[in-house]
């Protein structure tokens, strides 16, 4: 992978030169608390800070699948609201199934879950629908609708979760707008680059406002500058106030981002660094 050389890995990129993104077409919005409310322009809130609350925490998890298949092991974290986390570890390590409870696609087996100080490990499915609208989310393999267009993709998301929206189609251009699509947006997935429907993805996850954003694999069937993009465009999400956390097999994005590595590994954390590597010096058995 090559990477711009005007990246520094430093956390801070709140001082990076607009022209240092290297693909052009992640955009600045002239409001910013209509994508991110709350969030001063400009500011960019460190994990470290202790005056920041928790927006997710688990506590001593445990998921056992039905098979029997324990995916997860007393699973202690916490993220703060902004933060940017990857999740890194092996096939099979407990990643998407950290991912599945956090929209309560599947339910803990012991332990309790919180997100935005709710307890998602005792919500009534009732309440579900609410959970998931603060929460937008991306998989390795887009999971578009192929017979809609990029617009309908996204407006979709929408009129799912929250039925009787008003001003649909301008919600729906200012997402792809984001994500430097608004030129695709009659167009249909198959007519798209990998990179761009994955971008379409993006768009449909975001066009609700999440605060929380979870990217399973997003690159995981990208190449690496198309990755490279799909990253800064998560990272200028980050930026904007949501808070991401990406599972992801990518050492060369993770070695080079430098922001708060969480290692699984057969279920258990088994490193949580704020600055960290895919690898930890003289480590060999992730990924
Ligand atoms: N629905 C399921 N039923 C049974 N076992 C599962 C299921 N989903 C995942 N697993 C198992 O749980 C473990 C963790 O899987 P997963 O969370 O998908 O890991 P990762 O995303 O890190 O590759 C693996 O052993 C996997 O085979
Ligand atoms: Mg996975």
């Amino acid at each position: 992978m090559h990477a711009p050389t005007t990246v520094s890995p430093s956390r801070d990129d709140g001082d990076r030169p607009r022209d240092a993104v290297p693909w052009g077409a992640i955009r600045q919005p002239e409001d910013l608390e209509e994508l991110a409310p709350g969030v001063a322009r400009g500011h960019v809130a460190l994990a470290a800070d202790p005056t920041l609350r928790p927006i997710i925490s688990f506590h001593g998890v445990e998921k056992t699948y039905p098979n029997g298949t324990v995916a997860l092991r007393d699973v202690n974290l916490g993220i703060n609201e902004r933060d940017f986390v990857f999740l890194v570890g092996a096939s099979g390590a407990g990643k998407s199934t950290l991912v599945r409870l956090l929209i309560r696609e599947e339910g803990a087996s012991s332990g309790r879950i919180f997100v935005n100080g709710t307890e998602i490990t005792r919500m009534p499915r009732r309440r579900l629908p609410k959970l998931r609208r603060q929460i937008g989310i991306v998989f390795q393999d887009y999971k578009l609708l192929p017979r809609s267009t990029v617009a309908q993709n996204v407006a979709f998301a929408l009129q799912v979760t929250s039925p009787g929206q008003r001003h649909l189609r301008a919600k729906v251009e200012e997402a792809l707008w984001i994500v430097g699509l608004e030129d695709k947006i009659e167009k249909f997935p198959d007519e798209l680059s990998g990179g761009e429907q994955q971008r379409v993805a993006i768009a449909r996850a975001l066009v609700h406002k999440p605060r929380i954003f979870l990217a399973d694999e997003p690159t995981g069937n990208l190449d690496p500058d198309t990755s490279w993009g799909i990253v800064q465009l998560l990272l200028q999400i980050n930026h904007r106030g949501t808070t991401v956390v990406m599972a992801t097999h990518n050492r060369e994005v993770v070695d080079l981002v430098r922001r708060r590595v969480i290692a699984i590994e057969g279920g258990r954390v088994v490193r949580d660094e704020q600055e960290g590597q895919y690898l930890k010096d003289g480590e060999a058995t992730i990924g």
